[in-house]
């Protein structure tokens, strides 16, 4: 923990807004209020659209856009004077449904924040030569480009690719396309530099919310495009790091050797050369070796439960739009998680899971600010960060291919009209709407095929293997036993020890394409602490032992890279934690009657505190 938030009690203390958890977290009695009302009608006096002029899109929108959320989550969010919610709303009004643009007229110095000290950086792109910004326009013609695997690239495209980065940070400082320009569009696009358009007071953040994938897609598709006009092949492809399969777990070679322009000096050596990565905690198997580890795991090992890992965010659980990509980030929102929108911005299993253990695995070592890959606002600095995008971007790709009705792009176009700008391959200023990104075909790139070996990593029943219980309906089992002692208060404080505890299914019947889904919520932390924690259901009570990515108990974790926000707002950051359970409750044979689901917390670095947890039909 940082040295601002050492006591539980600071914990426990919103920002901006001081409320009690019990306030907005509906006990029981305050359900059937719920239930009672009416459905709310967005189109009713209650949200006023910002931009008068398209109101009738956004009625379009919204009726769509709220069926694919919980209607009481929404009350919750916008009732501003019901159920004693009012201070979570800090101005209902301003909680349309309209897109998120940057303000590139608002642009100022991006603030990276550590609790202690803070620190400006000036990542806005330089200035427009004619305030002219065209509309993205995809590429006509219909060759597309194959993204190679960065382990597999040859020597002839090794030497082009070093020739097109080494031209790249030659070109003039200044050039929107130099590489330090490049690398401070991340930075600009995380750390506050830009304001929303129509909403001056709220910063624009790219990360935890359904802009994520096409905002990292359309920053590597320019960055591709200028690497191929400076060694004139506009068919250029950029390699992608393939951390998903065991030949690509660990740092490709070709960013290692300290001459090329392909290195960074600012990462974890002792990650170098050849340590496989940890993709659900972006540990390495080797170190760091202390007590508090509760696993440690052998070459095979650690490669099996990265294929585990890899199942259980693309598959597991990533059934719909929002547990992929995300939720719904709309004009007016603070950035990240904003509990006072509706529904609140938050990040996807790929974006919470494999892609932030990449980043925490790849950066320094060196506190408070673990650069480059270590902190969004130097992350570009380090040329392993466009190929770590391009494997998260092909995630893309391969999860619409995966069966499942529901495995499609979202379809509002709220999400579809928000707007990113960049500098193309010619200097010119380019908005790009992320309808213009959904398929990367249509932009003439995909990648080189590769063996998908996690496609065949289904967890197995810990208890099934381990023989215990064998033919025992599982989740009676388990519950019954704990049924007495594990009725615990809220908020939980999760530091050190394994946390146990029997949380209600909804009473409400399930229909038949309905998603059962674990809810953390309000959980507090710094915004600047590294944190993990893993959750898993109904395990077999071992603590010394702890349930894997590879035991069908195990159904997701919690982490945190630190990140800078503005150092002028809280350090806290609240946030929820959605993790689907259909098809571990299925793999676990848990019968669908049964009234309770034992849950159990194992942290694994930093504190956290955790308001309440429910399970609900959402997602
Ligand atoms: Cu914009 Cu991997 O972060």
């Amino acid at each position: 923990m940082a040295s601002t938030t050492n006591s539980p009690s600071t914990l426990l203390t919103l920002p901006n807004f001081s409320i009690q958890t019990s306030t907005f977290l509906p006990k029981t009695s305050q359900r059937s209020i719920f239930k009672k009302k009416k459905p709310f009608n967005f189109n009713s006096k209650r949200v006023v659209s910002c931009k008068a002029s398209n109101g009738k899109q956004n009625d379009a929108d919204t009726s769509n856009f709220l069926n694919r959320f919980d209607r009481r989550d929404i009350l919750l969010g916008l009732g501003g004077g019901l159920y004693g919610a009012t201070s979570l709303v800090r101005d209902p009004f301003a909680l349309a449904v309209v897109p998120i643009e940057p303000d590139l007229s608002s642009c100022g110095e991006s603030t990276v924040d550590t609790g202690k000290t803070c620190m400006n950086v000036p990542c806005c792109p330089p200035k427009l030569k004619d305030s002219k910004i065209i509309d993205f326009e995809p590429p006509l013609g219909c060759k597309i480009r194959y993204r190679p695997a960065a382990h597999l690239v040859d020597r002839d495209y090794l030497y082009k690719f070093e020739s097109a980065m080494e031209r790249m940070k030659a070109l003039p400082v200044d050039d929107p396309r130099n590489f330090m320009q490049q690398a401070n569009i991340h930075c600009a696009y995380c750390n506050g530099a830009y304001s929303q358009v129509g909403f001056p007071d709220q910063k624009l953040e790219v990360h935890y919310s359904w802009l994520f994938f096409p905002f990292h897609r359309m920053y590597l598709y320019f960055f591709e495009r200028i690497l191929g006009k400076l060694i004139g092949d506009p068919d250029f492809a950029m390699p992608f790091w393939n951390w998903d399969s065991p030949c690509g777990m660990t740092m490709p070679q070709i960013y290692l050797d300290p001459y090329s322009p392909l290195y960074d000096e600012n990462r974890n050596l002792e990650h170098q050369p050849d340590v496989l990565v940890n993709l659900n905690d972006g540990k390495s198997f080797v170190k760091p070796k202390k007590k508090d580890d509760f696993y440690e795991l052998t070459k095979r090992e650690q490669i099996k439960s990265n294929l585990y890992v890899m199942y259980q965010q693309m598959v597991r659980s990533s059934k719909t739009a929002s547990c992929f990509h995300g939720a719904a980030y709309l004009g007016g929102c603070a950035s990240e998680t904003d509990i006072g929108c509706t529904p609140e911005p938050r990040g996807g299993t790929i974006e919470n899971g494999a892609h932030i253990a990449v980043h925490k695995f790849v950066g320094a070592k060196n506190p408070p600010y673990n650069e480059d890959m270590g902190n969004f606002y130097s992350a570009g600095r380090d040329p392993l960060f466009y190929a770590h995008h391009g494997n998260v971007d092909r995630m893309w790709n391969i999860w619409k291919t995966l069966p499942g009705k529901k495995r499609r792009d979202f379809d509002e176009n709220v999400w579809l009209n928000s707007s990113f700008l960049f500098y193309d391959e010619n200097a010119n200023m380019v908005r790009v709407k992320v309808r213009d990104c959904l398929d990367s075909k249509t932009l003439g790139y995909d990648y080189q095929s590769v063996d998908i070996p996690w496609l065949r990593s289904k967890p197995t029943s810990r208890r099934s293997r381990l023989g215990v219980g064998r033919g025992q309906d599982q989740g009676q089992d388990v519950a019954a036993r704990r049924k007495s002692k594990n009725r615990r208060s809220f908020p939980i404080v999760l530091d050190k020890v394994a946390v146990r505890i029997e949380i209600p299914r909804p009473k409400k019947p399930k229909k038949k394409d309905d998603e059962e889904v674990l809810v953390l919520q309000n959980i507090q932390l710094d915004r600047n602490d590294s944190v993990q924690f893993d959750v898993s259901i109904n395990d077999d009570e071992d603590d010394d032992n702890p349930c894997k990515p590879e035991d069908a108990e195990f159904v997701g974790s919690f982490s945190n890279l630190p990140h800078g926000d503005n150092c002028h707002s809280e350090a806290m950051l609240s946030t929820n934690l959605y993790l689907p359970l259909s098809e571990a409750l299925e793999d676990l044979k848990i019968n669908p009657f049964e009234d309770s689901i034992v849950v159990t917390l194992v942290p694994k670095e930093g504190e956290v505190s955790i308001g309440n947890i429910k399970i609900d039909y959402v997602c």
